[in-house]
């Protein structure tokens, strides 16, 4: 098979983006270089795992996890079984945060559920004088962590730890900026999601009865850490704005905002943190 045979081949079975990458993995020829050498033939091997490929990701296994890495704001991540998949979703919460970090470039923070760091690593990539933490508990998306600060974004201090306990090691008005995606699904919902999604580790997707156990715990546990001034945002599941806002407006948050994404969904929530007289 011609690598343009086994592109039309692939496109027709999954479709044109998959066929590119899938046949980039296998040969290390881009899309150009396949256009270019698109008479060439397929050696036995490379004709075979191609096969083998097609029929994993025909079982519903994700094509990123395939392919090992995915991109996120303009950069590659390293990717596999036991961590999530980075979404175009999260990038609604990480321009928030942009947004309101233009005026503290020397800022402290931390982003709380980290899996594979895109947020913890875009924000050090933008912010070079920040100091950027990355809290993670799975040992495998630990490995996913680590291995993409280190290509990355060696400055972000990685922790290992339960997000529910890890508090206690920070001062308290320490930071700047807390940020997170945590796992925000309702549990009932999660064995009838995509087929793809439950490749996906449940603890990244586990929220609790309505998905919002890590919103109240996080903000509970964690508000005091934040400086007064300072700046709490999470990434939001579909109609959970206005909860999350209740909870941050009792426990001292104000200027709340929700950021929507290209659909019109609220997708991100910034709340900025007073301290309440006791
Ligand atoms: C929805 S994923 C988000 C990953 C990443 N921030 C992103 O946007 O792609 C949630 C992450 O939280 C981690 N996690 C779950 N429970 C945790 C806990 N108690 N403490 C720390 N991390 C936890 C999961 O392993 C998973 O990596």
């Amino acid at each position: 098979m011609t690598v343009f045979e086994c592109r039309r081949f692939l496109e027709q079975e999954l479709n044109y983006q998959e066929a590119v990458s899938i046949i980039e993995l296998v040969t290390g020829m881009d899309p150009l270089k396949q256009s270019l050498n698109r008479r060439q033939q397929l050696d036995d091997e490379q004709d075979k795992t191609i096969q083998r490929i097609l029929m994993k990701r025909q079982s519903g296994y994700p094509l990123q996890y395939i392919l090992g890495k995915w991109s996120f704001m303009g950069e590659d991540y390293f990717v596999g079984e036991g961590v999530l998949i980075p979404r175009d979703d999260t990038e609604v919460a990480v321009r928030a945060a942009e947004e309101l970090l233009k005026s503290s470039a020397a800022a402290r923070i931390i982003d709380l559920c980290s899996g594979s760091g895109i947020i913890a690593v875009t924000l050090q990539r933008r912010f070079a004088d920040a100091q950027v933490h990355a809290v993670e508990l799975s040992d495998r998306a630990m490995y996913f962590l680590e291995k993409n600060v280190s290509q990355l974004a060696p400055e972000v201090k990685v922790h290992r730890g339960d997000v529910f306990e890890l508090y206690r090691e920070f001062a308290d008005g320490y930071f700047d900026l807390i940020i997170s995606n945590p796992p925000y699904i309702p549990t009932a919902e999660l064995d009838g999601l995509q087929r793809e999604v439950r490749y996906e580790p449940r603890q990244a997707l586990d929220g609790g009865s309505d998905g919002t156990d890590f919103y109240i715990e996080i903000t509970d546990l964690w508000a005091k850490k934040l400086k007064t001034g300072g700046v709490l945002v999470f990434e939001l599941g579909e109609g959970q704005f206005e909860l999350v806002k209740k909870y941050l407006q009792d426990l001292g948050f104000h200027s709340i905002k929700g950021y929507k994404d290209l659909g019109g969904t609220v997708r991100a929530v910034t709340a900025v943190y007073r301290e309440l007289e006791n």
